[in-house]
């Protein structure tokens, strides 16, 4: 299992610093599209995986970001905390988590999120899918009565493996950190703002 990285405590940071604001806790995912071209969006940080670098967050299975994971998994995440002026932008892999995935621990984060989720969030994954022309309404996922899980919720788990930090706040002694991970050894660098 890899370490927890030295970025973390400065990302658990500025989340205390910026608590106050419920959307410092938002940040922009980008995928590849099927062409090449980049596909950006925001989406809700939901916490760490236990004992891990990976970021969690949820999504549909019918929005069109899965199946740009699925062709190619790179993506990168760019967060930007407003109080405390700061930007992360973290380069890494993403999959994608249901309810039979192999690997337990994940399933088990799976669960959990859902179980954690609030009935407004939940709500989003039941009815019609997203993005679709209004034209052209086409699958609904029908609404459970019971605590079931729909099939349209997926969990997705980011696994950073760089990440580039600027601190505007210092200026003019702008901070700037550039973190690698190199084998699961994670090597830092300062660098010029
Ligand atoms: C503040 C905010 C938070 C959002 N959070 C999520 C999220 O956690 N998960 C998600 O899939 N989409 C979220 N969205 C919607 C996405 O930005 C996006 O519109 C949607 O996921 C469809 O993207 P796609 O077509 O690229 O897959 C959020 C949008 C906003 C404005």
């Amino acid at each position: 299992m890899t370490s927890l990285a030295p970025w973390r405590q400065v990302l658990a940071r500025s989340l205390h610093r910026n608590r106050a604001l419920i959307y410092a806790r938002y940040f922009q995912l980008a995928t590849v599209r099927a062409d090449g071209r980049p596909a950006n969006r925001t989406v809700v940080f939901r916490g760490f995986l236990p004992e891990s670098n990976q970021i969690a967050m949820i999504t549909d299975r019918r929005s069109q970001k899965i199946e740009q994971i699925e062709r190619n998994a790179k993506a990168e995440i760019c967060w930007y905390f407003p109080k405390t002026r700061e930007q992360f932008r973290l380069a890494g892999t993403l999959y994608i988590v249901d309810a039979g995935h192999l690997n337990e621990s994940w399933q088990r984060a799976y669960h959990e999120t859902w179980q954690k989720l609030s009935e407004a969030a939940r709500a989003q994954f039941y009815g019609i899918a997203p993005s679709q022309p209004l034209a052209e309404l086409i699958e609904t996922e029908p609404k459970a009565d019971s605590d079931a899980i729909p099939e349209s919720f997926r969990l997705l788990v980011f696994e950073p493996k760089e990440l580039d930090y600027l601190d505007l706040k210092t200026h003019p002694h702008d901070h700037h950190y550039h973190w690698l991970d190199e084998s699961g050894e994670w090597q830092a660098e300062a660098l010029t703002p």
